[in-house]
């Protein structure tokens, strides 16, 4: 089996067939989610948050995320690999060019997402010229949170709905083969999902979009104190997680694992046990 092409993304939309994205950071949440169906991997800068620690994306670098791009390129069969390009690393066509290159080149991404409408078009276009597909993202814009003032849906006024439109219309006209719409009112996520003819992936952007993206923590419930308006969680790990390793520490202080069944014995003076 191979991975999705944009070309096989693009027909999902035309066949009016939901797409399902979700992010991952390491190998073994690759495999995963690509075993669970999903159409896209997004290897998203979110990982500053919910993998480093921070408070916002800013911190990430693009060498931590080529590292991560590959970890879960390995553990990938048919999803779609979308890698994003962090903050201060896309600020003119030349370095976006070099940037979204390292995510091809050394970590076998598909595709690259930035952050950023009309005034991203000009980088948008030439990435598509030479080869590089690329994911737009409008609405919210985690990179620009300190501009924007906090993490703030985006599009509720009139006129602020109009730019954020007019931000989508754009990454599209310059090429981008898909769109994330985050945090925005659902019937601006609607207008664009009918003015655009690429898939648009929404979060926080209502059910009429072509697909859904969520950051995978937060639909597998790994953190409780964080409960966003626009998520699900479909487990609740946190609690499986602290439950299991709570269980492992009893039973080592206890005296009960591991046992004899976890035990090697020898066969012979000069057999070396395999360990698995
Ligand atoms: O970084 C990320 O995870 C994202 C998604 C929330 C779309 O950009």
């Amino acid at each position: 089996m191979s991975r999705r092409t944009v070309l096989d993304l693009r027909k999902k939309k035309a066949d009016n067939e939901r797409i399902v994205m979700v992010t991952a950071y390491d190998y073994t949440m690759a495999r995963l989610v690509d075993a669970a169906g999903v159409d896209m991997v997004l290897v998203g800068d979110s990982l500053g948050m919910v993998v480093q620690g921070h408070t916002d994306t800013l911190p990430v670098t693009l060498d931590e995320m080529v590292y991560h791009t590959r970890c879960v390129s390995r553990g990938l069969k048919t999803a779609h690999l979308v890698a994003d390009l962090p903050f201060m690393t896309y600020r003119n066509v030349d370095q976006a060019m070099a940037s979204a290159a390292r995510c091809l080149q050394e970590a076998a991404a598909q595709s690259v997402k930035l952050e950023g409408g009309v005034r991203m078009a000009p980088t948008i276009r030439a990435l598509v010229e030479a080869g590089i597909p690329v994911v737009g993202h409008v609405g919210l814009t985690p990179q620009s949170v300190h501009a924007m003032g906090g993490f703030r849906v985006q599009g509720r006024t009139e006129e602020d709905a109009e730019r954020v439109v007019a931000d989508a219309v754009a990454v599209v006209e310059a090429g981008a083969f898909c769109v994330v719409l985050e945090a925005m009112p659902e019937d601006v996520a609607a207008e664009i999902t009918s003015r655009v003819d690429v898939p648009t992936i929404g979060i926080g952007a209502g059910a009429r979009c072509d697909g859904q993206v969520l950051v995978c923590n937060d639909l597998l419930g790994m953190d409780l104190s964080f409960q966003p308006k626009f998520a699900r969680r479909y487990a609740r790990l946190e609690e499986t997680i602290v439950d299991a390793v709570g269980a492992y520490a009893r039973e080592v202080r206890e005296g009960a694992f591991p046992t004899a069944e976890h035990a090697y014995t020898r066969r012979g003076p000069r057999k070396l046990a395999r360990l698995y």
